[in-house]
């Protein structure tokens, strides 16, 4: 990856950053990120993996790892959420993830190791902005009835449901990509080495 590369990716994560909190202030949705845990810079420009502490994560909630100069989506679930996935799958361009990137392991509408973990990247497959955590259902800005919660991307309007999965009808076509991960414990998350499936 060249330099400019890596210093777009980490403009653009700044940028997510700056926003993340704008729309926590606003709504009210805690967006924290993970400072420890993380590898020297020398290790994380070579991909090193990194570990998050799920234990805290509270249903509903999202936090935002560091990964390779990107920033990872960690969304804790509500069962209601996992019930409302199934809702908007005739709205979508790949409701089943058969052209997005992703871990072979990842199937369904979950996309998911653990059911109520989502882990994708916070990069918009249109352009790389940072889709913002847009969790309230029935939003009005959002479509109202028709939205189940999920993320909006402020640069050309992309919408993905609480899974990544992309709507029909905006910029993006491709779901937002899932990194490789795995868990080493209950509470902590590895994102950068893929699960090991029997
Ligand atoms: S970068 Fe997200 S819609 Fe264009």
């Amino acid at each position: 990856m060249s330099d400019e590369t890596v210093n777009t990716g980490r403009r653009r994560f700044l940028t997510a950053a700056t926003s993340a909190v704008g729309v926590a202030g606003a709504v009210g949705i805690a967006t924290p990120f993970l400072g420890s845990w993380q590898p020297s810079a020398k290790a994380k420009a070579a991909g090193a993996p990194v570990k998050a502490d799920i234990s805290k994560l509270e249903p509903g909630q999202m936090i935002v790892v560091e990964w390779r100069g990107k920033p990872v989506y960690v969304v804790n679930r509500t069962e209601q959420m996992l019930a409302d996935l199934p809702k908007v799958n005739g709205k979508l361009k790949d409701p089943d993830s058969a052209i997005s990137m992703q871990p072979a392991y990842i199937s369904g509408e979950i996309r998911a190791l653990r059911p109520e973990l989502l882990v994708v990247e916070g990069l918009c497959t249109h352009l790389g902005c940072a889709p913002k955590y847009r969790p309230e259902v029935g939003a009005a800005d959002m479509g109202g009835a028709d939205w189940f919660g999920g993320f909006f991307c402020p640069c050309h309007g992309s919408k993905f449901d609480l899974s990544g999965r992309v709507y029909a009808g905006v910029p993006a076509s491709t779901n937002l990509v899932v990194p490789p991960y795995s868990f080493e414990s209950d509470k902590i998350l590895v994102i950068g080495i893929d699960a090991e499936v029997a």
